[in-house]
């Protein structure tokens, strides 16, 4: 049985969620100070976490995020004397493939970045609290975990000879990872189109993963993974950072193609509303004008774009 076919949301809530085991918790990126990005930037720590879980009972599919409830109470909430105090969930993308890594169903992993703020000089100014908490959390310790949560950031359900498209920034790889996992390793479903990894971050030792993926492309010649390292590259448009929207500008008639082919586009990451630069340039691309928010419309309703940005 295909379990994308029927997603499975919120068995888990705030008032009884799934306690789950940490079985590792592994750094990504170099510690502050270390990478490539200078001090006053402040840091950039993502964390890869796995937990151990019981598919039977939370039977999640790549594409949906997971709540985590942080321990202890909001700060604010007490302060302004609320009845519950409790922390509100944040949600994180599952990036493990649905069946998990290795296809034993007893484990869910994330890509979690330490969303903290800084001032001009790189000091931390506020801990993100959710966060902070995951990444500092020990093998042994237990989670709170509502959901899963979502039913439209999906793989096709039945087989697809289109091409796909995933463009990331940031954490936004999360779900990615275990996207191309299964339609290349995995095969879950029957893919025969090409597969584009378009993945943005500040610095090349900021591309989390980068080893596995360049191996993936490597491997399979339906697999194609390209970088925007924005604080190191230069687009040739303008001289200016190098984005994700520029990558998608180079891959022009090609993508024109695929788009007139059932293709599909996924982005994901941050900042909220970086998908409106994507769009514009697909715009063009594509040849068409119009609003931007009907032309997202309009390829949403088709099941040809996915958005998941936060
Ligand atoms: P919070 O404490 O909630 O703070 C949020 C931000 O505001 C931080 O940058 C914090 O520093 C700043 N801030 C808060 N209060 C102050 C203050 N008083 N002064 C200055 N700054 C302040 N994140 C990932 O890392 N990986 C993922 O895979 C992922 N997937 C997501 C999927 C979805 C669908 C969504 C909606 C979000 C996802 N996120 C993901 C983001 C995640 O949910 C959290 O929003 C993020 O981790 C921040 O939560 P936090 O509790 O650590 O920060
Ligand atoms: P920059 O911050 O150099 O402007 P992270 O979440 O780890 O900070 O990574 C987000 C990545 O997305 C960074 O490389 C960031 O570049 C880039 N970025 C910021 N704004 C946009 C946008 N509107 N479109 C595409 N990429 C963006």
């Amino acid at each position: 049985m295909n379990p994308r076919k029927e997603p499975k949301i919120n068995l888990f809530k705030k008032s009884n969620p799934l306690p789950c085991k940490v079985l590792e918790n592994v750094q990504l990126t170099p510690n502050p100070g270390e990478g490539k990005r200078p001090v006053k930037e402040g840091h950039a720590v993502i964390n890869r976490i796995k937990l151990q879980l019981d598919h039977e009972k939370y039977p999640y599919i790549i594409g949906q995020s997971a709540g985590v409830i942080p321990p202890g109470e909001d700060p604010a909430k007490v302060a302004k004397g609320s009845e519950n105090t409790a922390y509100t969930v944040r949600l994180y993308s599952i990036s493990s493939p649905t069946y998990g890594l290795d296809k034993k169903e007893d484990t869910i992993e994330f890509i979690i970045k330490r969303d903290n703020s800084y001032d001009s000089e790189g000091n931390v100014t506020h801990r993100g609290v959710a966060s902070n908490y995951i990444c500092d959390l020990k093998p042994g310790d237990l989670v709170n975990l509502t959901g899963p949560s979502g039913k439209n950031f999906l793989l096709p359900t039945e087989s697809f000879s289109g091409d796909i498209y995933l463009f990331a920034t940031g954490t936004g790889i999360a779900p990615f990872y275990g996207m191309v996992y299964e339609l290349l390793e995995h095969k879950v479903i029957q893919f025969t189109g090409k597969l584009t990894l378009v993945y943005g971050a500040p610095y090349s030792d900021e591309i989390v993963l980068k080893d596995e993926f360049e191996d993936l492309d490597k491997k399979h010649d339906n697999f194609r993974f390209i970088k925007a390292v924005s604080r190191e590259e230069k687009n040739p448009f303008d001289g200016g950072k190098m984005y994700i929207s520029h990558r998608l500008k180079e891959l022009g008639s090609a993508l024109k193609t695929s788009m007139e082919n059932q293709g599909k586009i996924y982005i994901c990451g941050g900042p909220k509303g970086m998908e409106e630069g994507l769009l514009k340039e697909l715009q063009i691309i594509m040849g068409t004008s119009g609003d931007l928010k009907e032309f997202q419309k309009e390829l949403e309703e088709k099941n040809q774009l996915y958005v998941e940005t936060y």
